[in-house]
C-alpha cells in the first residue's frame, strides 16, 4: 500500500532550484534510501517531508491526504539525525520517557512504552546510564528508540550512522535492518554511501543535483543502470569496492 506519494516537488532558494520536479512514492513497511552526493538536495527533501521547510511547488500525500498545511507535529513522522541529540543530563530511560510525556501520555504509560521499546532495541541493561556513558552506536540506538516509541507513520533518517567509527557503523547497519523488520516501520534513509544504500534498502532513489536519476531495487540498478551518471556514481563505484575486496582477500 502506498504510504507517501510525492509529485513534482520543487524547491527554490533565491530563484535557483535545489529540487527540481521530484516524484516518487514509498510503500507501507518499505525501506527506501535516497542516495546522492553532497549538496544534491537530500536534506532539503527530508526537511520538506517533515514540514520544517515549505516546497515552492508540488504535492505530498501521506496516506492519500495532502499534508502541505500540516505543521511537523501533526504529520506523525519521526526523524533521526547524524548527531543523536540526546539530553545529556537525563538517563537513557528518561530520554525516551520525556518524548512520550511531551505528547501528554500518562507517566505510567510513558514508562511502560519507554522500557518496552528500549528492550526491543537491545538497551535493557543501560536504562539508568547517562548518554556520556554509552558508545556512539548505543547513543544512536537510544535516539532510534526515542523516535520509534512514538509509533511514527514514517521514520526519516538523515545519515544516521555517518558519525560512527567503522566497527560501530557495520554493527548499526545490520541492526537497522533488524529494527525495521521488528517494528515493521516505513523508513526513508538518506545517505551518500552507495554500499549502505544497497545493503539496507528495498529500493533506492539515486539523485544527482536536484533531480532523480533512477528509482529501483538495488539489483535492478546494478544490472540495468539507466544512464551514464548511474554507471559512474553507482556501478563503477561498487565494482571498484568489490575489486579491492577481492585483492585484499587474495582472490585476484
Ligand atoms: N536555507 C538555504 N538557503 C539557500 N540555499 C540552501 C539552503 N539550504 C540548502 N541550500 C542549498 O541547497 C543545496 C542542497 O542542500 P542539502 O543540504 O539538501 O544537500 P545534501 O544533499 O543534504 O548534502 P550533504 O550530503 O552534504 O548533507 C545546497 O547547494 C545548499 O547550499
Ligand atoms: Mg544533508
Amino acid at each position: 500500500m502506498e504510504k507517501l506519494k510525492v509529485t513534482d516537488l520543487t524547491k527554490k532558494y533565491e530563484g535557483k532550484a535545489v529540487l527540481n520536479k521530484i516524484s516518487f512514492s514509498v510503500n507501507e513497511g518499505e525501506f527506501l534510501s535516497v542516495l546522492g552526493p553532497s549538496g544534491c538536495g537530500k536534506t532539503t527533501l527530508l526537511r520538506i517531508l517533515i514540514g520544517l521547510e515549505k516546497q515552492t511547488s508540488g504535492q505530498i500525500l501521506l496516506d492519500g491526504k495532502n499534508i502541505e498545511d500540516l505543521p511537523p507535529s501533526k504529520r506523525g513522522m519521526g526523524i533521526i539525525f547524524q548527531n543523536y541529540a540526546l539530553f545529556p543530563n537525563m538517563s537513557v530511560l528518561e530520554n525516551v520517557e520525556y518524548a512520550l510525556r511531551l505528547r501528554r501520555e500518562t507517566k505510567a504509560g510513558s514508562r511502560e512504552t519507554a522500557v518496552r521499546t528500549l528492550a526491543q532495541i537491545g538497551m535493557a541493561e543501560h536504562l539508568n546510564k547517562k548518554p556520556a556513558q554509552l558508545s556512539g552506536g548505543q547513543q544512536q540506538r537510544v535516539a532510534i528508540a526515542r523516535t520509534l516509541a512514538l509509533n511514527p507513520s514514517i521514520v526519516l533518517l538523515d545519515e544516521p550512522i555517518s558519525a560512527l567509527d567503522v566497527e560501530n557503523k557495520e554493527i548499526m547497519k545490520r541492526e537497522l535492518k533488524e529494527i525495521q523488520k521488528k517494528f515493521n516501520s516505513t523508513m526513508i534513509y538518506i545517505t551518500h554511501d552507495q554500499e549502505e544504500a544497497f545493503y539496507l534498502s528495498d529500493r533506492v532513489i539515486v539523485m544527482s543535483e536536484g533531480q532523480i536519476e533512477q528509482v529501483d531495487a538495488p539489483k535492478e540498478i546494478y544490472s540495468h543502470p539507466k544512464n551514464e551518471y548511474i554507471k559512474k556514481f553507482v556501478v563503477a563505484h561498487l565494482d571498484q569496492k568489490l575489486d579491492s575486496l577481492m585483492k585484499s582477500t587474495g582472490r585476484k
